[in-house]
């Protein structure tokens, strides 16, 4: 890795089956960018936690996603690839920084509100300190860039919050990081509810990365319109909108040549270019996966790796932040 550049940190959860929200939003961006930036990606399974997972597939699901990360293209000699729950530093500096984190703070966050819903009662408290691990997760690094689709925006604000207050109180020690939103397809909506982001948790208006063809022309052709029978990117037509944003993100075609790709056409043909833009943009990431199933060691391999490298860079900082906060120097 290059310490002139510009370094990018990431992560995403092994929860569900990613989505093309996450691809369009996060993934294919990260590989994109990957000569431009010193990267760092992370398989943030300790943030899985926070909602009730079974243990067997949330081991399985964190190699799926890894998988889908190297079949996507992120590159092991260009990139660090690691799980979190390899790197104990990431829950280190999490507590420290949960003591000077204000609980006001935390209760403006607008995914502990939706993600908790009415049950605020009960859920776990790691789904509340959640945005502090993702702070942890970014500072151990002196991260630069994090790019993330717009519903991570806040959580990287917060972090920017949390390591100006530490460098305040104890001494400039973290890089204050910056979000990185892609300006097209930051936030894809569900298919069937456009109203609501496309999310792993919510399956059926969601298209998963490794739905095969005929999964993803049956979703798409169901994908919920209006009835105003115009082709315009407008918010009052929100489903409409999202598979325009959708085409627009995969071809790259500017807003004013998709439309005229449209006129005098209805909706079917919408969904239809949709449905094989996704096709066609997720055809050799899919058939990468099927190379890596073949081979599954190696992304184990990978993995660990990753871990020992991501542990030689996270510990030093983890350590000069116990010092700074007043713990005893460990030997
Ligand atoms: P997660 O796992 O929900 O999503 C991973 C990435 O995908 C983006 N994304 C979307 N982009 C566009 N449209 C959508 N419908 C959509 N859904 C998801 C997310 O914005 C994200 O960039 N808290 C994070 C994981 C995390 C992290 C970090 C991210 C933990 N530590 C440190 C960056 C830096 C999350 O749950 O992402």
């Amino acid at each position: 890795m290059d310490s002139k550049r510009q370094r990018v940190f990431s992560g995403i959860q092994p929860s569900g089956s990613p989505t093309l929200g996450n691809y369009i939003g996060a993934i294919r961006n990260w590989a994109r960018d990957q000569d431009r930036f010193d990267n760092i990606f992370c398989i943030v399974d300790l943030h899985a936690l926070t909602q009730p997972r079974d243990p067997e597939e949330l081991r399985a699901k964190t190699w799926e996603l890894s998988a889908i990360l190297l079949a996507a293209g992120i590159d092991p000699d260009r990139s660090l690839l690691f799980a979190q729950s390899d790197v104990p530093a990431h829950t280190g500096l999490t507590w420290l920084l949960t003591t000077i984190t204000p609980m006001g703070w935390l209760n403006r966050m607008t995914q502990f509100k939706s993600k908790a819903g009415s049950d605020r009662e009960s859920v776990g408290a790691g789904l509340y300190i959640y945005p502090v691990l993702m702070a942890a997760d970014i500072l151990l690094y002196h991260t630069n860039c994090v790019p993330v689709g717009e519903d991570q925006k806040q959580h990287v604000e917060l972090t920017r919050d949390i390591a100006e207050r530490f460098n305040g109180l104890f001494g400039e020690l973290f890089t204050i990081p910056e979000p990185m939103i892609p300006p097209v397809g930051a936030r894809i909506m569900d298919l069937y509810e456009p109203e609501r982001k496309m999310d792993k948790s919510r399956p059926t208006g969601a298209i998963s990365i490794l739905d095969p063809p005929d999964a993803i022309r049956k979703k798409v052709s169901r994908a919920v319109t209006d009835s105003l029978a115009s082709i315009r990117f407008s918010p009052e037509q929100p489903g409409l909108l999202n598979l325009l944003t959708i085409i627009q993100a995969l071809t790259g075609k500017s807003e004013e040549e998709i439309l005229e790709e449209f006129e005098g056409q209805g909706y079917k043909a919408v969904k239809d270019r949709a449905a094989e833009s996704i096709i066609e943009a997720l055809a050799p990431l899919q058939q990468r996966y099927r190379d890596y199933e073949r081979d599954p060691d190696q992304v184990d391999l990978i993995l660990q790796r990753g871990g020992e490298r991501a542990r030689e860079m996270a510990e030093p900082v983890l350590r000069e932040a116990q010092r700074r906060i007043g713990l005893r120097r460990p030997v």
